[in-house]
């Protein structure tokens, strides 16, 4: 797309982490209704990379309404700040609208979504619960294979939420009259325990799958292994956060914005499961 064609009566929406499992499907949703996106990453050109501000201006060059995913997380040290600053980016280029992905009630978190929501450019919050595509795109999609979902999640229920809803809600915010201001808590219909979870990748993919509860410091040292301190701390500290049972209740907020009920775990993780052998 070129960056200088900018056309008050035809938008163009920008999607920061386009490449991600929301981004990507936002993209795709808009570009489907014959909007102009920008699809932004550290390999698009425009690139468009957190640690390198310098760059935004031009990445968001002639943007009118934006799309952020955030990496690694709003709760992460130091988040605040790099919000802060996209917003005014974001202000000084004529951004008109920003949806801003987020997670339920994680403090760090909360603070990004008021600073958006307080930047003055029309805003909204999609508060999203646990993505059912964590297990099947994400960071736990090794499950299947290896017949262990281990995480710091004790017996907590989740109400896990498929990313296509996701981006659905995101889709109708980013294009839909009435949105700005508003904070959207997006789950699931019911909330699951990671073992039920196990049980149900279990019985549509063929393959054993037990779920491993780890205590936090097990946690930590594992994911240390595989992806450093700083993650372990994080992922850790996430856990912690999220899983002492305050996002157990599923919320309308699907309902609230599309208008029907968000799809079920089982429903997204046989779609997901068995679309290969369907190919
Ligand atoms: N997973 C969950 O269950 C869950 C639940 C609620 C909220 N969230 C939130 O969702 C957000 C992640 O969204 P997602 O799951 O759609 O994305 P994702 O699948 O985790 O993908 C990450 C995206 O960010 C991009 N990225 C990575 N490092 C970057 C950098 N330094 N600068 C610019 N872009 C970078 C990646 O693109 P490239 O690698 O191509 O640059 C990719 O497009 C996080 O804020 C997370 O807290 C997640």
């Amino acid at each position: 797309m070129d960056i200088n064609t900018y056309s008050p009566d035809h938008p163009t929406f920008a999607v920061i982490g386009a490449t991600g499992k929301t981004g990507c499907r936002v993209a795709d949703l808009l570009e489907a209704r014959g909007h102009a996106v920008r699809r932004l990453a550290r390999g698009t050109s425009p690139r468009f990379d957190w640690e390198q501000p310098g760059g935004w201006a031009q990445a968001l060059h002639g943007v009118d309404r934006l799309y952020v995913t955030y990496v690694p997380d709003l709760a992460a040290p130091g988040a605040d700040l790099t919000i802060t600053r996209l917003t005014e980016v974001a202000q000084a280029a004529g951004v008109q609208r920003i949806v801003l992905l987020s997670g339920r009630g994680e403090l760090g978190a909360r603070r990004c979504e008021d600073i958006v929501l307080a930047s003055g450019i029309p805003s909204t919050i999609v508060s999203a619960a646990w993505f059912t595509q964590n297990f099947t795109e994400g960071a736990l999609s090794g499950a299947v294979e290896t017949g262990a979902l281990a995480l710091a999640a004790g017996t907590v229920r989740e109400p896990f939420i498929d990313v296509d809803d996701i981006a659905a809600v995101v889709a109708e915010a980013l294009t839909g009259d009435g949105h700005a201001g508003h904070r959207y808590e997006v789950t699931g219909p019911a909330s699951l325990t990671l073992a039920e979870v196990a049980v149900l990748l279990t019985e549509i993919s063929g393959h054993d799958v037990q779920y491993v509860p780890m205590a936090f410091d097990e946690f930590h040292a594992a994911v240390a292994a595989e992806a450093g301190a700083e993650t372990a701390t994080l992922l850790t500290e996430l856990c912690r956060e999220v899983f002492d049972g305050r996002n157990e209740q599923p919320t309308d907020g699907v309902r609230q914005v599309l208008g029907r009920e968000p799809r079920d775990v089982r429903t997204v993780l046989t779609e997901a499961l068995t679309a290969g052998q369907r190919a």
